[in-house]
Formats: C-alpha cells, structure tokens, sequence
C-alpha cells in the first residue's frame, strides 16, 4: 500500500480546510455507538473524533476498534456537529496497525489510580495524565538548555563512573566488574580492587559539580544536565535513586550572583513552560482539583496549579539565613505544640521537609531562599564565614516540594579547603585534581544543584516523584 503521509492531531485540530481528505494516525482512545472513535497520537494531550458508518464497515473490522488498538484512518475532514471539539473526520478507509485485546489491556477508559500506573509504567504514557506530565517534563527540559545557552553557558559532560564521592556523603553506589562470589583478595584478606575494572573502587556519580568547577575555571561559565545517583534509602515522595540533575557553577560569582542566576532560571523555565505548555498545565490544575477535593479543607491548596506558577512569576523569592530561619522555627506554633516531628530548640539542627514546608507554605507564603547556614551539615566544597561556624551555602525552597535546589560559593582559598578536607576526612591526595584549581588561578566562584524531577514535581501539580520520571529508581524499585 502507498504510505500516506499522516497529519498530527494536533494540527487536525486547528485546520479549518473542510473537505479535504487527510490521513491520522494513533491509538484509540474509546471507540463510542460503534460510531465515534477517540484517536489520540501523542502530539496532544486532546483526541481526534472519528466518525464510521456502521452500516457499511464490515463488522468484523469495528469489533477490532478497541481501546489501545492501532489504527490508521484516512477520511474526510468536517466540521463536528457534536460538542467539545470544532472538527472530525469522516472515515473513508480504516486499517488496524495493531490489535489491542479488549478484555486484556490494562488501560480501560476508566479513572485509574497513580499506584495502579506506576506499576505498568510501560503503558501509562498513553494516559492524559502522563502525556501532560512529560509533555511538561520535555519543555522545562528544553528550556533550562535554552536558558544557559542563551547567556553563553557551555554544557558540560561529567563522567557518570567515578572514584570520587562529590557530596562526600557516602551514599553511592559501587560499580565493579569483580566475581562477587570470589573476589580477588589482597594478602591481608580484603577484596582487591586494583584487579577491578578501573583499578581501583568506583561509583556512580552523585553530582558533576567538582568537575564543573574545572571547567569554570576556564570556561567561566557551564552547566551540566545528567543522571546522578544517590543510594539513600529514603522512601519518600521526593527521592529517588537515579535522577536528573543541572548543576550550574560560574567563576567570579558571589552568592548573591548564585541566588540571582538560580531565581532567573526557575522564573525562566516557570514562564516557558505556561507559555507552551496550556493545554497540559490546564488538564493538570484540573486534575490536582479533582485529587484535592478528597483531602480536608486545611490541606488544600489556596491557588490552583496555574495561579501558583504564575505567583511564583511575579514574586521574589524571600532571601534570610539559616540562623533567622532557626528563629522562626523555634518560636512557631507547630514547634511550640510540638507538631512538629523534629522539634527545633538549638543553633545547628538540620532542617527537615517539615521545617523548609513550614517556612515556605505557612510563614512567608512564597519561595524562600535560606543562605549561611552551619558548617557541620553542609559539603566540604562551601565557602566559610569569616563567623567561622557558618558557610556560603544557600538552598532554594519550594512549597509543596520543600529543598529545589542547593549551592554555595565555593572555598576558593587552598588553605582554608585543605583544612576542611582534614576536619571533614576527605581523601585530600584522590582530589589533587580538584585541589590543583585552587593551586592555578584560583577564584572566587558558585554554583548550584537543581533537582529536575522536583521542578517537574513542582510544575505539574504531582505529588510523587515517581510520577515525573518515565522509570523511577527506588529502594526495591527497578522495574523495566
Ligand atoms: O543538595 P544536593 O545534594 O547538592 C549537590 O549535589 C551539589 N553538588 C549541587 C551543587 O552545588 N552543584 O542536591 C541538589 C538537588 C537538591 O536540592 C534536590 O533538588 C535534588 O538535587 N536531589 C534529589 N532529587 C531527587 N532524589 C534525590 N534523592 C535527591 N537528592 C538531591
Ligand atoms: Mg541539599
């Protein structure tokens, strides 16, 4: 058969060229009357109706018109006479690509629930909510390249294996090719990982920021955008074990550069992705009203999705230290009713999603920005405080998501960095390279981590991570 070129139903739905014969491709949606089919091709959230003649299609080919069929339908393109969609097309010639059995496909037009998608993922994107959701997922993605791409920023490849632990944390994940049931052995006994593939332990990266850091100190100005991997065993709604990261990081910038270029980007991917983005931010606020109208009043949202995008547009960002923030915390209500789940009552607690929610959602009512806080809890890498127990360090948080980012500007002094790593117990001679920058040219520099699928998690309204990636990597969570 010749191959008809197919027009998107996307376009379908804005043409007004009545009459003419076009050709759409898709699935099925719902096939309604042994009348009105449904086809939905991806290109947009929204179907094309197609309209079949019973009385003259063989009945044996509109019993294969099933949900989740393939089809491919060539007719006539009309003005709809039914509601809620401007034009339809009247089939002439109608082909299954590919059978859906009915009874067996796990996708009915039906609500399902998000636990019952999450578990066939591999079929979930063929639902309203998922087109949005990705469709959302690919033009903030777009847009964070366009945004540094723009300000001539140069996109930087880190290695995902490596033999260094950035956030020195130790939440990693090892990478060897040794026989786990007999593994080389050095003479005292222990496993011999000079014999391993790279000579020597290796994992999966937890950030590319130190070396975006070389690179800056040539470049001036990069960012990388990959997969980072952190083997925390946090079974929560905003960690996952492999996600995405863009990890800006500027020479000659201060905090203040850092917290301006961070607000500038979220602001910039916000605005692209409404500008874009409509039809799905629109499903989306619809589909969080509907979530929400389960839960009890207090816990509701007080804007809609589209209303709260946009006032995060047209606000600052509220910018105070962790020791005002400490302030704040101990003398509020949940701490003094100790609602709290983690009460506050000293200097140099970490802050827990509770504490970052409390202050962005109940108190300021806005994104916050939380810079200087104590050194004890945060990276080697921070630049420290002439106070000598605070460092440069700055982390953005978002309601309904808490920390969206983290940063500092970086201890560009060798001595000062040495002494930390000392303190901290930072392997200073594997880092030699990291350390040489501080030895050549030096200078002050910044940077920061944007946690992509909580921008995702953000924009679209969902509530759980695992929600905004095609494939979610959790603790007993790897699944296609
Ligand atoms: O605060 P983090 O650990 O910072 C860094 O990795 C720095 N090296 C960044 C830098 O300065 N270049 O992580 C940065 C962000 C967090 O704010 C959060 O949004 C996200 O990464 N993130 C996670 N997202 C999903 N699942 C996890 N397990 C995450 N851990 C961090
Ligand atoms: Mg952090």
């Amino acid at each position: 058969m010749e191959s008809v070129k197919r027009i998107k139903v996307k376009d379908l739905l804005q043409s007004t060229a009545y009459g003419s014969e076009v050709t759409v491709k898709g699935w099925v949606r719902t096939f309604r009357n042994n009348q009105f089919i449904a086809i939905n091709d991806g290109s947009t959230i929204n179907n094309i109706q197609a309209v079949v003649d019973f009385s003259t299609t063989d009945e044996a080919l509109l019993k294969r018109l099933t949900t989740g069929a393939a089809v491919s339908i060539t007719g006539e393109l009309i003005e709809s006479q039914g509601k809620g969609q401007k034009v339809e097309v009247k089939v002439k010639h109608l082909e299954i690509l590919g059978d859906s059995d009915g009874e067996k496909f796990p996708l009915q037009p039906k609500k399902h629930s998000l636990e019952f998608l999450r578990e066939i993922a591999h079929l979930r994107f063929r639902t309203n909510t998922f087109n949005a959701v990705f469709k959302v997922r690919h033009a903030l993605a777009y847009s964070i390249h366009k945004f540094f791409n723009d300000k001539g920023f140069v996109y930087l490849h880190t290695p995902i294996i490596t033999a260094s632990d950035a956030e020195g944390a130790g939440e990693m994940f090892r990478v060897t090719t040794l026989d786990f049931n007999n593994p080389p052995r050095t003479e005292t006994g222990e496993v011999d990982f000079k014999q391993d593939f790279f000579g020597k332990t290796t994992n999966l990266t937890v950030s590319g920021q130190l070396e975006a850091e070389l690179a800056a100190m040539a470049f001036g100005e990069v960012y990388t955008f990959g997969p980072t991997f952190r083997a925390e065993n946090s079974n929560t709604t905003r960690h996952l074990a492999e996600f995405w990261m863009i990890e800006p990081e500027v020479a000659f910038a201060d905090l203040t550069d850092n917290m301006n270029l961070a607000e500038e980007l979220l602001k910039y991917v916000i605005k692209h992705t409404i500008d874009t983005c409509a039809d799905e931010l629109e499903f989306l606020k619809n589909r969080l009203l509907e979530e929400e109208k389960t839960k009890p009043q207090d816990e509701r949202s007080e804007l809609d999705l589209i209303a709260k995008l946009n006032f995060c547009l047209s606000n600052d960002f509220e910018r105070l230290t962790y020791t005002e923030a400490i302030e704040i915390l101990r003398n509020s209500n949940p701490n003094k009713k100790k609602k709290f789940k983690y009460l506050i009552d000293k200097w140099g607690a970490d802050l827990q999603s509770e504490h970052e929610r409390y202050l962005v959602e109940k108190h300021f009512k806005k994104p916050v920005i939380l810079v200087d806080y104590p050194k004890e809890i945060k990276a080697f890498y921070m630049r420290q405080n002439e106070d000598g127990t605070t460092v440069r360090a700055m982390d953005i948080l978002f309601p309904g998501i808490g920390e969206i980012i983290g940063g500092s500007q970086r201890e560009e002094r060798l001595e000062y960095l040495e002494k930390r790593m000392g303190e901290m117990h930072i392997p200073a001679d594997e880092l030699y390279w990291y350390l040489d920058t501080r030895k050549f040219g030096t200078a002050p520099h910044a940077g920061f981590g944007l946690g992509f699928e909580r921008l995702v998690l953000f924009v679209t309204g969902m509530t759980n991570i695992r929600d905004v990636i095609p494939f979610p990597r959790a603790p007993k969570t790897a699944e296609f």
